[in-house]
């Protein structure tokens, strides 16, 4: 779907032609492979005309001299060499890839401007935000846009100090890089095409990296008593499924770290119907779902020394003559009594089963689940954080740490006993609504009755998975948002 690039990583050669792109650093600062390059002074008065001073991603792209075997050279700003984060170098990957996407082939020279050491790690880094910066999603469009159709395959090479230091970083950051692609492919996918059948299908497909797949069809669900999915599954025509993927790269014996994705591949709202405006973007109601598929498989695919379990529940939310009602009481799995007061509070129905079940069937040594569960995390924090809120003090910092060094950032929100009151029912042990004051937190103190002793901790992510604003490493609407923080929570607590 989206204009393969193959990355390559080389010393810097001798004699450079083709389009070469380099970095500036602060006051135009150029390192030691942009110098050897011999243009530093036409660098230095485009800049000056241009005010472009090497401000961290800003970007001036010029025509090489007709007297060199260049003929482009793309500037791309890096500020000053010590601020840069490991996010920064994603966004400086993904800048200069943003100038690329017509070229057959291209360098890039990837250094500190001050002739410091730059780690192999931040190279991969880089490498990786070009490649999550090349995707787009054009499965569905039939007619090339005014400047013809783009290049089959780009061909970059990464120039540096380290290429072999800087291939074993990427084999790790490309399977990582894998996943997110996985999981906004999914995202983006429209219901007509990926439902609950079609997903489970698509889940299956990590068999091929060494995942062991179970997909539950309804039957078994109803053997499990997962009554409260069940009931939201049961206005479409189109069956649930839960998918359950398990990844051994640890003692198979040690407790797994689990992750639980809410996978509804499309809310109508039910009978509690939603009003038409945007109703569209709810066919990315699955994008917790695709964050553990596409984490499953950033795991498998760069072979992480861990034990992990991802569970997501596949139903599509629909009204029909067949469809729960408001006033409907169900019994989840756990054994407790829900009273559906609004059919469009389903997610929840969806996840409190799933992490009773994961929970009792795993013992896992901790829980996350995800989920675009509610508006009201979009009016508390907008589309730069998603919501936290954890059970566990220690599971809360590994995911705000994660957060910070990958971009993928979190705010913690509160939970507590005033808040759980919202949830009393008249009619059975709780209802699955709370209220417009503080949506999110009665969502979360609802998922939080059916978990009992295992750290958990559960993320909204209705503002930042899809209909962000685009930014250097995401141009498409589904963000794959959660794929590199759940990785990174992993690879810096979890993994030996
Ligand atoms: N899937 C929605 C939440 C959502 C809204 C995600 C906007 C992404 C963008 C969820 O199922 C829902 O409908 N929540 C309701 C809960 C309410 C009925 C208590 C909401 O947020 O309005
Ligand atoms: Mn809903
Ligand atoms: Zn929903």
């Amino acid at each position: 779907m989206t204009v393969p690039i193959t990355i390559t990583f080389a010393r810097p050669g001798r004699k450079a032609a083709g389009t070469q792109v380099v970095l500036a650093g602060a006051n135009v600062a150029l390192g030691v492979q942009a110098t050897a390059l011999g243009v530093g002074d036409l660098i230095k008065r485009a800049a000056a005309t241009a005010s472009f001073k090497g401000k961290a991603m800003a970007k001036l792209d010029l025509l090489a001299p007709a007297e060199t075997d260049l003929d482009r050279i793309v500037v791309v700003g890096a500020g000053k060499p010590d601020e840069l984060t490991e996010y920064d170098w994603l966004r400086l990957g993904g800048v200069a890839m943003s100038a690329l996407l017509k070229s057959k082939s291209a360098t890039v020279h990837v250094e500190r401007t001050d002739g410091g050491k730059l780690a192999a790690k931040h190279v991969a880094d880089f490498a990786l935000g070009m490649k999550l910066r090349a995707y787009s999603y054009d499965r569905f469009k039939t007619t090339k846009d005014e400047n013809g159709k783009p290049p089959a395959r780009i061909a970059v090479t990464v120039a540096c100090a380290d290429p072999a230091g800087a291939r074993r970083a990427w084999a790790s950051a490309e399977a990582i890089g894998e996943g997110v692609v996985l999981a906004r492919d999914l995202v983006n996918e429209p219901a007509n095409e990926l439902g609950p059948v079609e997903f489970a299908a698509r889940a299956s497909e990590l068999k091929k990296l060494g995942v062991a797949v179970e997909i539950l069809t309804e039957k078994e669900l109803k053997k499990l008593n997962m009554a409260a999915l069940l009931g939201v599954a049961q206005g479409s025509p189109r069956p649930p499924r839960v998918a359950v993927m398990r990844w051994t790269g640890g003692k198979a014996k040690e407790p797994p770290v689990t992750f639980i994705g809410k996978g509804v591949v499309f809310d109508t709202g039910g009978i509690s119907i939603k009003p038409a405006a945007n109703m569209e973007d709810m066919k990315g109601d699955m994008a917790g779902a695709a964050a553990v598929v596409g984490v499953m498989k950033a795991l498998a695919g760069r072979k992480a020394k861990v034990h992990a379990v991802g569970i997501i529940g596949l139903v599509e939310n629909m009204p029909d003559g067949a469809a729960q009602r408001p006033g409907d009481i169900v019994k989840a799995k756990s054994g407790k009594t829900i009273e559906i007061v609004n059919t469009d509070a389903e997610g929840r129905l969806v996840l409190c089963d799933l992490l009773a079940y994961a929970e009792g069937r795993f013992k896992p040594r901790l829980m996350v689940d995800l989920a675009t569960l509610t508006g009201a995390i979009i009016i508390a924090l907008g589309h730069t954080n998603a919501g936290l809120f954890a059970s566990d003090d220690e599971l809360a910092e590994a995911l705000l740490a994660a957060g910070t060094a990958t971009g993928d950032t979190l705010w913690r929100m509160p939970l507590g006993p005033a808040y759980d009151k919202l949830i009393e029912s008249k009619f059975a042990d709780m209802k699955n609504v709370g209220g417009r004051a503080a949506g999110a937190v009665s969502a979360a103190q609802f998922l939080k009755r059916f978990v009992d002793k295992t750290p958990w901790a559960h993320i909204d992510l209705a503002g930042t998975a899809m209909s962000s604003p685009q930014n250097e490493i995401n141009q498409s609407w589904a963000s794959g948002w959660g794929v590199r923080l759940l990785d990174r929570m992993v690879s810096d607590k979890y993994e030996k």
